[in-house]
C-alpha cells in the first residue's frame, strides 16, 4: 500500500514513520494538494492530507483517475473536502478525535494569555521592565462564557470554564441531553456572554456566524476565541469591530485565509493579506498559526488512527471513520448503511 502525504511537516513525518513497513510506504509531500499538485499521488492508492488540502470535485476526479481510491484526513474538520462528490469514487475517512483536550486548552491558554497581558509581560520582562502599567486583567470568576458547539472540544472547554467558575451559555444546533451547561439561542447568547468560544465545525450554516451583525448584539468588550475554523469568523467585521472597541480581545488560531499563510515562515517577508497584518498589530489579538491540535499526545493519536483508517477501507471497504457527507455524523449514525447515511 503507497500513501502521498501533503502539507507534511517534519512532526508529521515522525510520528507517521513509525507505521512505515514494506507493506505499507509513505511518499511525503511538502506541497498542499490542489489541483496542480495532484499528479504527485500517481501510484498511490491512498492520499493523507490535513487542514489547508484542497480536494475539490477537480482533484477528487483527478485523483480517481489516478487510481486512489482513499483520502485519509489527518484531522477532524472535513470542510475542504467535497464529501458528496467523493461518494462513490474514493472513501474519505478522518480521525473524529484525537485529543480534544489539546484544542480545548489552548483555547484556554489563549484566553489566560490575552485577558492577563501575559505576552506583553513576558516580552517585558525579558528586557527587565518591570512595570505594571497597562497590564490590568479581569478574574475569570463570575464571568459568563458562551460555547457555539458542544461537541467533543465544546464540552471540554466548558468543563475548564467551569472550573474557573464560570457561567457557561451554550449553542449547539443538535444540544445534547447530559450536556454541563444551559443551551440558550444564539441571540441571548451574543447578547449575555463576556467571552464566546467557537467548537462548531465550519459548514455552510456556519460561515461567518461572527459578522458585523452578530458582533453588533455582543456586550461592549467581548473577548472572541476561535480555535475552530477562520471563516466562522468574518475577519473584516471582527477589524471593525476590534477598532470600534466594541471588541475587548480576539484570539484566534485560525483565521479565513489561513491557507496560503499558516504553517509556513513568513518571518522577513511582506505578508499581502492586511486584515491579518492588522489584526496581528492589535495590542489585544492574539494569533496562533492553527497549533491548538498539536500536543504529542495528538500527532500520536493522529497517526495512530489514521493508519487504521487506511487499512480498515483497503481491507473491508468500510471503516467506522469513514465521512457521511448528510449528517456529518459516522460511527452514530442513525440510518448508517455502512456508516452512511446516503
Ligand atoms: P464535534 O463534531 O465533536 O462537535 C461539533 C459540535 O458542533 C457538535 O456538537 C455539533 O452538533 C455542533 N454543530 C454542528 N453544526 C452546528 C451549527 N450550525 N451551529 C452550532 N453548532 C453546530 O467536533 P469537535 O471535535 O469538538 O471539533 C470542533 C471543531 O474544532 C472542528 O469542526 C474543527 O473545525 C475544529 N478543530 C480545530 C483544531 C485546531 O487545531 N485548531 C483541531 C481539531 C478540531
Amino acid at each position: 500500500m503507497k500513501i502521498a502525504f501533503f502539507d507534511t511537516k517534519p512532526y508529521d513525518k515522525q510520528s507517521f514513520e513509525k507505521y512505515a513497513s514494506s507493506d505499507i510506504v509513505f511518499k511525503f509531500y511538502e506541497t498542499k494538494l490542489n489541483i496542480d499538485t495532484a499528479e504527485l499521488a500517481r501510484g498511490c492508492d491512498a492520499v493523507c492530507i490535513f487542514v489547508n488540502d484542497t480536494a475539490d470535485a477537480a482533484v477528487i476526479d483527478k485523483l480517481y483517475n489516478l487510481g486512489v481510491r482513499i483520502l485519509a484526513l489527518r484531522c477532524a474538520g472535513y470542510n475542504n473536502v467535497d464529501v458528496k462528490y467523493a461518494y462513490g469514487k474514493i472513501h474519505v475517512v478522518h480521525v473524529p478525535a484525537y485529543s480534544p483536550y489539546a484544542v480545548a486548552e489552548h483555547t484556554m491558554a489563549m484566553l489566560l494569555t490575552s485577558i492577563r497581558r501575559i505576552h506583553k509581560a513576558y516580552i517585558r520582562t525579558k528586557d527587565f521592565n518591570f512595570s505594571l502599567s497597562g497590564l490590568t486583567g479581569f478574574d475569570l470568576y463570575g464571568k459568563t462564557v458562551g460555547v457555539i458547539g458542544t461537541g467533543k472540544i465544546g464540552r471540554v472547554f466548558i468543563d475548564i470554564c467551569r472550573g474557573f467558575g464560570m457561567k457557561v451559555l451554550a449553542y449547539d444546533k443538535f444540544p445534547a441531553d447530559d450536556a454541563p451547561c444551559e443551551y440558550v439561542e444564539l441571540e441571548r447568547l451574543f447578547a449575555e456572554s463576556d467571552i464566546i468560544s467557537m467548537h462548531c465545525p465550519l459548514t455552510p450554516e456556519t460561515y461567518h456566524i461572527i459578522d458585523e451583525k452578530s458582533i453588533s448584539k455582543m456586550k461592549k468588550g467581548v473577548v472572541l476565541l476561535n480555535t475552530s475554523r477562520g471563516a466562522l469568523i468574518d475577519a473584516d467585521a471582527l477589524l471593525d469591530g476590534i477598532k470600534s472597541r466594541k471588541i475587548g480581545a480576539a484570539c484566534l488560531d485560525v483565521y479565513e485565509e489561513e491557507s496560503d499563510i499558516f504553517f509556513e515562515d513568513f518571518s522577513g517577508h511582506i505578508v499581502d493579506d492586511d486584515t491579518l497584518a492588522r489584526l496581528i498589530s492589535m495590542p489585544n489579538v492574539i494569533v496562533t498559526s492553527h497549533q491548538a491540535f498539536l500536543t504529542e499526545e495528538a500527532l500520536g493519536n493522529i497517526a495512530k488512527t489514521t493508519i487504521d483508517n487506511i487499512k480498515e477501507i483497503f481491507e473491508n471497504g468500510g471503516s467506522q471513520n469513514e465521512l457521511c457527507y448528510h449528517c456529518g455524523k459516522t460511527a452514530n449514525c442513525k440510518t448508517q448503511r455502512l456508516c452512511k447515511c446516503f
